[in-house]
């Protein structure tokens, strides 16, 4: 290579002898390249070099150095743009909009040449070159995500995806739902052009492609261009739109995000304009979402609230040991799941229950869904089989020897935990870390089973494990930092997202989960009708309504629970409106989807059909449905799990980062909020606002509401949480 010397700060510029400048995307600065300042200016930069030198170039190939093409939006940035300094920003954007599409207006052959992943803005990039191709590596993905921040592809994405696919396949495929592909799913949705095995394959496919089309142009650039699947006015289109406005409705039931919505707009309204009215339509939908506060909420959460998770707990010398080997106890439905994600991520597996029979039977819900796997392509069949080849069965604790983790997840008895916790401690590994998955039982009191309670934990899955991602890390009185650390490394292991919790009765997801489904049974006695109660929920943003979740979670559980905590704390103990219900639909032998019969009817396979009309005969209805308030509804299920979520930060359950992530992640708390905490502090008008409400919702409805001393004390100090 020759003419090494023009490089910008993150673009390293080549001119080869044939004339092909090779721009090498590498941010001195970062792990990973970003479309921050640094970016923004260097692209400006080599594509003034390549505009000036163009007649003496041949063609262009954007790679990139870093492991992955290139990671998308400065998020970091895109949180602190508020409508204050916004029209800079948005300065910025414009150019860099400018810049791109006088890269694919050079009149030269541009080719991405993609190495590894380009999600957001480096798909965008992707997509302002003329041909791309992709290095086939597992961890690759291509994909548009930014609507899973509130945000939406603003360097040409939406402008750029809708020439390319069509207005439908753009808006289904990548960027209502922000889906992210492999290379070979890339390339059969068309967003990618070649796959290849090598690097040299890469660089070579990326010239050839070079030297066979010198004259290479967008195709929307080309005379009698037509948007693919037909024009907006086209009868098909025309018949199209108004379901994918429908569907978008159905999806998100009311619930207040703006992305999906200027995504739409901004895919549609740019697709009857010219290329450049379109890239100023995306730019406003853009603007307008940047400074929005869901995406801000997001951000907070999904990203930095994310990467700080267990930021604060003690490190240790050496990174702990890898599980190699684990001992599941008991194979029912959170037993199956857990030896499914251990073996899929690697793990050697004993799965133990009553009878092999029993536990083979755990076993075969890992085959179905590796079956499932092999159907979809996302496994082959010899990757499956290796995978299943890793659980063993057994009833007799002696095979369970040389395990250096155990999961304990026999049904919810304190005694029978107790009798298996005993004699797996004798067998296993003499450091292995002993885990239990109860929902509910004190971790403390379950280590007195164990001799080595500082190596005692707990590891509380949810459910399906498999789709789950969350692990809530439970700290008994005893348990070592040690113990903390290794249960932290195998989330990681398994690719779960870690919260850390205190030892107390419901820890923090099931305390919380709780007050919400309370909520919507006390609505019930209130006489609000069923239909409305669900209508609150979806419109709030949960993505089921809470009677269904009720159904889903089981009435039993939650009366056993129930019956504990009323127990646990004796004199203490205050009755919920919630009761009343709770103990009715039970005695009705209504306790959910298990039972066949819960606030909804279910069909022989299990289908939910409606909601049980003998509702109104025990619970009348004496709310009109026409009149109910229904966004009092809604904030009374988002003010409960967020004043119960700052009692668990006052009571030293969990640190806020935690409650938001794992209100969200776990409990499906509205992800528009940032989570439980971040609800309050982006509450319109503040924390004190936020409090003011709270107090008035205690007048109406209970002392449930009452905001906690340390809620009043940060709404005094106007300390966020
Ligand atoms: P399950 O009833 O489906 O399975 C329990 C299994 O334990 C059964 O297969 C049973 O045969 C087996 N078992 C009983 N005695 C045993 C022994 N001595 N040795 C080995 N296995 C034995 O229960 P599920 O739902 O899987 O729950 C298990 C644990 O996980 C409970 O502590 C529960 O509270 C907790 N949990 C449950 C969640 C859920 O959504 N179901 C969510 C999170 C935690």
């Amino acid at each position: 290579m020759t003419d090494v010397g023009r490089t910008a700060e993150s673009i390293r510029w080549e001119l080869d002898d044939e004339g092909v400048v090779t721009l090498t995307l590498d941010d001195p600065t970062q792990r990973v390249n970003t479309m921050n300042a640094s970016f923004r200016s260097s692209l400006a930069s080599v594509v003034d070099q390549l505009v000036e030198r163009a007649p003496s170039i041949t063609g262009v190939i954007v790679t990139s150095a870093k492991e992955t093409f290139f990671a998308g939006g400065d998020l970091g940035e895109l949180y602190r743009v508020t409508s204050e300094n916004s029209a800079e920003f948005a300065s910025e954007i414009a150019r860099l909009k400018s810049d791109l599409c006088r890269l694919e207006t050079l009149g030269k052959p541009v080719v991405a040449a993609l190495n590894g992943a380009a999600l957001g803005g480096g798909l965008e990039i992707a997509l302002a070159c003329h041909y791309r191709v992709a290095l086939d590596t597992a961890r690759s993905r291509f994909g548009l995500p930014e609507v899973t921040f509130g945000l939406m592809p603003g360097a040409g994405g939406v402008v750029r995806s809708v020439r390319l696919l069509g207005v439908e396949k753009a808006l289904a495929s990548l960027l209502l739902q922000g889906q992210q592909y492999t290379p070979s799913d890339a390339a059969s949705l068309g967003i990618v052009d070649q796959v290849v095995g090598s690097s040299e394959m890469m660089l070579a496919a990326a010239r050839a492609w070079i030297v066979a089309n010198p004259d290479a142009v967008q195709s929307w650039d080309r005379r009698g261009y037509r948007i693919p699947g037909g024009e907006l006015s086209s009868p098909s289109i025309a018949a199209i739109l108004p379901i994918l406005t429908a569907n978008l409705r159905k999806r998100l039931k009311g619930a207040p995000v703006p992305a999906p919505h200027n995504i739409l707009c901004a895919a549609v309204e740019g697709a009857i304009v010219d290329v450049d009215t379109a890239h100023d339509v995306e730019a406003k939908y853009f603007m307008n979402l940047v400074t929005s506060q869901v995406a801000k909420n997001l951000i907070h959460t999904m990203w930095f609230g994310r990467r700080s998770l267990s930021a604060g707990l003690p490190g240790g010398a050496a990174p702990p040991p890898m599980v190699n080997r684990i001992a599941v106890l008991g194979a029912g439905m959170m037993g199956a799941g857990i030896a499914y994600v251990s073996a899929y991520n690697g793990i050697e597996v004993v799965l133990k229950d009553v009878s092999v029979e029993v536990a083979e039977r755990g076993k075969e819900y890992s085959r179905r869904l590796l079956a499932t796997q092999v159907a979809r392509g996302m496994l082959d069949q010899g990757q499956a089989d290796a995978i299943l080849a890793r659980i063993a069965t057994t009833s007799d604790y002696p095979d369970l020897e040389r395990s250096d983790l155990v999961v304990e997840a026999v049904f919810e008895n304190q005694a029978l935990k107790h009798e298996v916790l005993r004699s797996v401690e004798q067998v296993v590994a003499a450091n292995a870390l002993l885990g239990s998955n109860t929902s509910t039982l004190p971790i403390t009191g379950l280590a007195t089973a164990v001799n080595r309670k500082s190596d005692f934990i707990g590891l509380h899955f949810f459910s399906p494990v498999d789709k789950m991602p969350l692990l809530e890390i439970v700290r008994g009185e005893q348990t070592s930092d040690d113990a903390l650390r290794r249960a932290l490394h195998f989330a990681k292991q398994i690719g779960k997202t870690p919260i850390v919790v205190s030892d107390s009765r419901g820890f923090y997801t099931s305390r919380v989960i709780g007050s919400f489904v309370y909520e919507a049974m006390a609505m019930l006695v209130e006489g609000i009708s069923p239909a409305s109660i669900e209508q609150a929920t979806t419109q709030a943003g949960y993505r089921v309504g809470t009677l269904q979740l009720c159904d889903e979670l089981n009435l039993d559980l939650l009366l056993e629970i129930r019956n504990e905590t009323r127990e646990g704390q004796g004199e203490a103990y205050h009755r919920h409106p919630a009761e009343t219900v709770l103990e009715r639909m039970v005695d009705l032998g209504r306790s959910g989807r298990l039972a066949g019969a819960g606030f909804f009817d279910y069909d022989s396979a299990g289908k939910r059909v409606g909601l049980w009309p003998g509702l109104s005969a025990h619970f009348p209805m004496r709310r009109d449905p026409a009149t109910v308030d229904l966004k009092e509804l809604s904030e009374r299920m988002l003010f409960i799990e967020a004043v119960e979520s700052s009692r668990c930060v006052e009571e030293g359950i969990i640190a806020p980062a935690d409650a938001n992530v794992g209100s969200v992640v776990g409990i499906g708390y509205p992800s528009w909020t940032g989570g439980a905490l971040q609800y309050i502090n982006a509450y319109p008008g503040g924390l004190s606002a936020f409090v003011d409400r709270a107090d008035e919702l205690t007048r109406r409805h209970g002392h449930r509401f009452e905001p906690n001393l340390l809620l009043r004390n940060r709404a005094a100090s106007g300390d966020l949480f």
